[in-house]
């Protein structure tokens, strides 16, 4: 299972067709939007047992070893990313399990995807949460208001993250967001994001889904913000 899941990897850093968008963040601003996600009240408790349990049953529909937990994430990203980029018969896989996934968890579902949750479970450092969180997040963009779009336009929009303009607004994003200004960052790397994929495709939905693909990470960290 171990050698599969790096055989795909391996595969997706030649093809370079990426749904799910590419980009790190350091450390300090995952604990920063972690921060800006901390839950209010009490309605925040995530199963945990649940959790797993869900997660497991996920797992199973893409060979992943059965001790990755949420805790993982950054397992869990690649491989949903290698999934996703094979062809659209594999997103809709992907899609399936995902609506699966939300449907085992019922109302814990926001509890248990957020970041600050994530990071408060003693195993799970900053860039694995934070991959987990981002891989569910996007799919509610990818799999939802984006689903038709990804399928018509699967080799358009799958590889818009290996354009050099899509470059451009990551290298801007990771150059200039700080904690002082950054859900405006976001808002801004948002709009370069829709012009850039404007731009190389000629399609104002292209625009709209590279915006949201990169946008949902960020829906509750900072409310409010439009493609
Ligand atoms: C920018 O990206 C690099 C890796 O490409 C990463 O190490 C760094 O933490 C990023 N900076 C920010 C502010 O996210
Ligand atoms: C981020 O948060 C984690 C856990 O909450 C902590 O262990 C880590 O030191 C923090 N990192 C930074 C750069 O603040
Ligand atoms: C949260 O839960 C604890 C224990 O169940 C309870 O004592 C407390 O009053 C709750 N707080 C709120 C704001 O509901
Ligand atoms: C799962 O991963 C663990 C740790 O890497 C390894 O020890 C175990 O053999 C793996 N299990 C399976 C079924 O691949
Ligand atoms: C999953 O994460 C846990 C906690 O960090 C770690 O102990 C475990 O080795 C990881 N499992 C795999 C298969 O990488
Ligand atoms: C999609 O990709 C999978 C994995 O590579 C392959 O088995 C399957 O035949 C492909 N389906 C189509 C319709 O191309
Ligand atoms: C993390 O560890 C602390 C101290 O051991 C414990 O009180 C807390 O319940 C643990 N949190 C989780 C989510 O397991
Ligand atoms: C990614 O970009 C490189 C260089 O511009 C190009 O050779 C390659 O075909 C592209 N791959 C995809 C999947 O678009
Ligand atoms: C998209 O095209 C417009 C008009 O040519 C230009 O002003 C804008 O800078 C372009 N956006 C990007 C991200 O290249």
């Amino acid at each position: 299972m171990r050698s599969a899941v790096i055989a795909l990897v391996v595969f997706v850093a030649v093809s370079r067709s990426d749904f799910l968008l590419p980009f790190q963040l350091s450390d300090d601003l995952i604990n920063y939007t972690a921060q800006l996600e901390q839950p209010i009240n009490n309605e925040t408790v995530c199963p945990l047992a649940q959790l797993n349990y869900c997660q497991y049953s996920f797992n199973m529909n893409f060979g992943l070893n059965s001790s990755i937990t949420y805790s993982n994430g950054s397992d869990i990203f690649s491989t949903i990313q290698n999934y996703m980029n094979m062809n659209t018969t594999e997103l809709n896989k992907v899609c399936k399990a995902r609506t699966n996934f939300y449907h085992c968890l019922g109302h814990s579902y926001f509890t248990c995807m957020n970041l600050h949750t994530r990071l408060q479970s003693n195993n799970t450092d900053s860039s694995n949460g934070f991959d987990y969180v981002r891989t569910f997040r996007s799919l509610e963009w990818i799999c939802g208001g984006g689903l038709r779009d990804a399928n018509n336009q699967f080799t358009s929009f799958g590889s818009f993250s290996n354009s050099t303009i899509y470059q451009g607004c990551m290298t801007t994003f990771n150059q200039t967001a700080t904690t002082n200004n950054f859900c405006s960052s976001v808002q801004a790397t948002g709009n370069c994001l829709s012009s850039a994929n404007s731009n190389s495709t000629g399609q104002a939905a292209a625009g709209r889904f590279g915006c949201e693909s990169f946008r949902y990470t960020f829906n509750k960290a900072c409310p409010g913000l439009q493609c």
